[in-house]
């Protein structure tokens, strides 16, 4: 029998992404973002987003069906994100894919947006360059670390549908959403992240040693692998303002690539640990920070290093997206899971 078609969608943050797949191959990853109208707040503002999801659904669902040539009649299902994420974000994906769902007469999955940052490394096709691996070879298990504005998460993935297990997360800020804050204290424009990453290239890494949150050897026991960034974000801020204090000038060339340089480095430092600790040869990246130069030239040293196979999808399939729910839809399918009762809702805080 052909592969599941199958349509996700996804808004569990600021991304309205609505992806198609046949079974691993990827046909459509329509993408519309409302990043432009939460820049001059500094952050993503979850009213503003959710209504932008509501502008954006209808197009962005048209965009995938035609970019993918296919129509909603030949769909075998819906995924949708239902969680973790923005809570009136989220409901507005759940409500349109149930629509969607009841008008066609087709099976719905609601999907774990974290177990779907992990479901992208399935997908193959001929669109799918700069990544890191083979195209859609994702083995398991795997330890995959998530890093995006908002999460960050290490998890332990010995099966994508059934055996998912949160090894740590943060416990305070996001990676994205650090690198944001510091960027805004440099005077950088949001997002921040993309903008710390070019000032870093000019700078000294080793100018001044920022904390690595939770790597204390009392923090060890309890939270081997939870993070935390908003130390990390005070450290920077006392020492900018000191040098302002004194009159002199900010290096923020320095400043930018010494935070990098911390961020990075404790990410990949408890990646490895999980990887190492359990056992696990391979480690799969995923989410927007993904994106920064210095994480993913430490992720391909150390991984080499540890003898740990690295896995990074293409960008666009890092970054929040309906591809990847979809993914994770058509694995479900696949493996014969019964679809969604249509009676569940959008849940911010929903665990893997
Ligand atoms: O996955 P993503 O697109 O979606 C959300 O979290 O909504 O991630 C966006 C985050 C932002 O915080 C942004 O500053 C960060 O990823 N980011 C980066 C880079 N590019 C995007 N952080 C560090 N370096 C980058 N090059
Ligand atoms: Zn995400």
């Amino acid at each position: 029998p052909q592969e599941p078609l199958v349509l996700g969608i996804e808004t569990s943050c600021d991304e309205t992404g609505v992806g198609i797949v046949r079974g691993r191959t990827l046909l459509a990853n329509a993408i519309a973002s409302s990043m432009d109208e939460h820049a001059r707040f500094g952050g993503v503002v979850p009213e503003v987003a959710a209504r932008a999801h509501l502008e954006a659904m209808t197009p962005t669902i048209e965009r995938a069906l035609a970019d993918a040539d296919v129509e909603l009649r030949d769909l075998d299902a819906i995924a949708v994100t239902c969680g973790p994420g923005l809570a009136g974000a989220l409901m507005v994906g759940v409500a349109a894919a149930k629509a969607l769902a009841v008008s066609l007469g087709k099976p719905l999955y609601a999907v774990n947006h974290l177990v779907g940052h992990v479901g992208a490394d399935l997908l193959q096709g001929p669109s799918l360059r700069g990544a890191v691996g083979e195209a859609g070879e994702l083995e398991l298990p795997t330890i995959a670390l998530l890093v995006s504005g908002g999460h960050t998460s290490l998890l332990l993935v010995r099966d994508l549908v059934s055996d998912v297990e949160m090894l740590g997360e943060t416990i305070d800020d996001a990676a994205g959403e650090a690198f944001d804050k510091v960027a805004r204290l440099l005077g950088l424009p949001y997002p921040g992240g993309p903008q710390i990453d070019r000032v870093a290239e000019g700078g000294d890494p080793n100018a001044i040693r920022f904390p690595r949150g939770l790597s204390l050897p009392k923090d060890m026991e309890k939270h081997r692998y939870d993070f935390s960034f908003s130390g990390l974000k005070t450290s920077v801020a006392r020492w900018v303002e000191k040098r302002v204090g004194a009159g002199e000038e900010v290096p923020v060339a320095d400043v930018a690539a010494s935070f990098r340089e911390a961020v990075a480095d404790v990410l990949l430092t408890k990646a490895l640990n999980a990887c190492k600790d359990l056992g696990v040869p391979r480690l799969l990246l995923g989410g927007g920070v993904v994106a920064n130069a210095r994480v993913r030239e430490l992720a391909q040293e150390r991984a080499l290093a540890a003898g740990v196979e690295l896995r990074v999808p293409p960008l666009s399939l890092c970054t929040d997206n309906g591809a990847m729910i979809a993914s994770l839809g058509a694995q479900l399918v696949a493996a014969g899971y019964a679809p969604s009762s249509l009676d569940f809702g959008a849940d911010s805080t929903l665990p893997v």
